[in-house]
């Protein structure tokens, strides 16, 4: 187990709350970083399935739109826990601080091989869904500082577009209602845990 730093705590919240998004680098111990990252890596092929886009009830795999593949987390799992536990403690964190209401995270692992993208989309549409705080965090080891390796997250602000490569220990923290991301065409594989804080039903 490990506890997000006060300064990420601190930096996620003045952030949620000022412009709606952020990005941790090293939010957690290398320890804990490079054993995610090494389970995620060493996951079978047959353990993950195709994610899907759309809520219950009108579930579809789109080609077109995103081609990840995908395994819930599990609290009762080594090294999910570990995940989970910060997460647990973040959600806390941000309804002592900001009254956000969260009452659940659900997150999955996700595996880009190259060629894989997310197109652009949002995480929650407005009125539609209870996801309100969406992360990511990125587990990839000696990603290239160049942009050979495609598989940047792209944030779509009012004022600008952000590229964000998906380097290990990087956590992004953003509002799932209203701000459009996509994830470009990954040249090597990539993985990462994406997950979610609802409120509300
Ligand atoms: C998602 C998503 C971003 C990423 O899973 O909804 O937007 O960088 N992932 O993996
Ligand atoms: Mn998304």
């Amino acid at each position: 187990m490990f506890n997000l730093s006060e300064s990420s705590l601190h930096l996620i919240t003045e952030r949620l709350h000022s412009c709606g998004w952020c990005v941790v680098d090293d939010a957690l111990p290398a320890e804990a970083a490079l054993a995610l990252a090494a389970h995620a890596a060493a996951l079978p092929n047959e353990a993950l399935h195709r994610a899907g886009v759309g809520r219950a009830g009108q579930h579809q795999t789109l080609d077109t739109l995103r081609r990840d593949h995908i395994v819930w987390l599990d609290e009762q799992c080594m090294p999910d826990d570990i995940w989970l536990g910060a997460m647990t403690q973040l959600q806390q964190h941000l309804n002592q601080q900001l009254y956000l209401g969260l009452q659940m995270y659900e997150a999955h692992y996700a595996r880009y091989q190259p060629g894989d993208f997310y197109g652009r989309h949002v995480d929650a549409f407005k009125g539609q869904s209870n996801r309100v705080v969406s992360t990511v965090l990125y587990l990839n080891g000696n990603w290239p500082v160049d942009n050979s390796a495609g598989g940047e997250l792209v944030l779509y602000t009012h004022e600008a577009s952000h590229h964000i490569k998906p380097v290990l220990a990087r956590l992004v923290v953003f509002l799932s209602e209203g701000l459009p991301h996509e994830v470009l065409p990954a040249a090597r594989t990539r993985h990462s845990i994406a997950g979610w804080f609802r409120a509300g039903g």
